[in-house]
């Protein structure tokens, strides 16, 4: 993480310089380098300095998540490593190239797919409502992987199945689709591209508890077989205790502690983390592992988040604050199917 490196990173990403598929050069190549390398990040809109010098590092099928009050910065951060904001200052490096500048061709931002996808809070703006789901995933994989048709359906139908969707979902369009249904085919559409590191922006909170414990031991799975490496961006403290090994805390756009997820959460050293866990919301309070064991609870509970597109579900803050107060085990790589 040298001044050198990045520098070499900056200076790499031109059409002549770089590598022929991509145009863009390899920063650092040998193992053990990190997969994603965010240093001294800075975005400022205006007179709001929304992220304030953040460094970290995530590792090959690492995971990290990015907790923090509203407005502290954590949607800007993950927008600047996709490339969908541009850093005021600082450098970005994922799978060794410099992303802090825009893509320059179609085959950069190919390339640039392939490395990192990200999955939003509400997806309905980015799915194609002319599309549906069968057709959303077959572009992604078409467009990512050179397959046989056949090979290619059979990779539609898997992905669909393994975010729990059944046939006629498979070839609804969005509009047909309920919001945690939408949900699904997000995540689905970002695991298409089979990136190195995937970005969940309170991606997996509002889905209903038995999608949601589907989705996570899937990402879990995912992880193990591939490598992939996760930023989760979560309110749901029990989420980011079963996906991640290392947490940041945000506040400000700064980071105010960093460490094991578990020491994070069970032993906060920052005063602002001890609030932030202390203040989750507490209405409703039940924890999931309650909610799973019961059958009646659970299909309500799944008619209503699955309704409700982005808003911060009871469940989410149920669950978050079960963890706060140490009563929900939430152990890591999650065993409850
Ligand atoms: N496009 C934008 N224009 C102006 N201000 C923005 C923009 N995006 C984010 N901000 C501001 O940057 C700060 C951080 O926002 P954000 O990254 O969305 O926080 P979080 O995701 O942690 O809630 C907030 O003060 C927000 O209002
Ligand atoms: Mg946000």
């Amino acid at each position: 993480m040298s001044g050198a490196v990045l520098d070499g990173a900056a200076t790499g990403e031109g059409d002549a310089a770089g590598d022929a598929a991509t145009g863009e050069s390899d920063v650092e190549g040998g193992t053990g380098a990190p997969v994603l390398a965010v240093s001294s990040l800075e975005k400022s809109f205006g007179d709001v300095v929304a992220v304030d010098d953040v460094t970290f590092q995530l590792a090959p099928a690492g995971s990290m998540a990015i907790v923090g009050e509203s407005g502290s910065g954590k949607t800007t951060i993950a927008k600047m490593i996709v490339g969908l904001e541009r850093p005021t200052a600082g450098s970005i490096v994922a799978c060794g190239r410099d992303r802090s500048r825009p893509a320059r061709s179609a085959t950069q931002r190919r390339a640039r797919g392939r490395e990192v996808q990200i999955v939003f809070q509400d997806p309905y703006t980015s799915l194609d409502p002319r599309q549906t789901v069968e057709q959303a995933l077959d572009e992604v994989v078409r467009l990512h992987h050179r397959l046989e048709p056949s090979t290619r359906r059979a990779r539609v139908r898997a992905l669909t199945e393994l975010v729990g969707l059944d046939a006629r979902q498979a070839r609804a369009l969005p509009r047909g689709l309920s919001g945690g249904q939408r949900q699904r085919v997000a995540i689905a559409r970002a695991l298409a591209a089979e990136p190195r590191i995937l970005i969940l922006d309170e991606a997996v909170a509002a889905l209903d508890v038995s999608i949601q414990a589907q989705v996570l031991n899937l990402l879990a799975d995912i992880r193990e077989e591939t490598g992939v490496s996760y930023v989760l961006i979560s309110h749901d403290l029990a989420v980011v205790r079963q996906l991640t090994e290392e947490t940041i805390v945000m506040r400000h756009g700064k980071v105010v502690e960093r460490g094991a997820t578990s020491r994070v959460l069970d032993a906060p050293q920052d005063p602002y983390t001890r609030l932030l866990l202390e203040s989750v919301p507490r209405p409703g309070w039940r924890p999931a592992r309650h909610l799973k064991a019961r059958p009646e609870t659970q299909k309500n509970g799944s008619a209503a988040a699955d309704s409700v597109v982005g808003a911060p579900a009871a469940g989410r803050a149920a669950a978050a604050t079960a963890t706060a107060t140490g009563t929900t085990a939430g152990s890591k790589g999650g065993g409850d199917t």
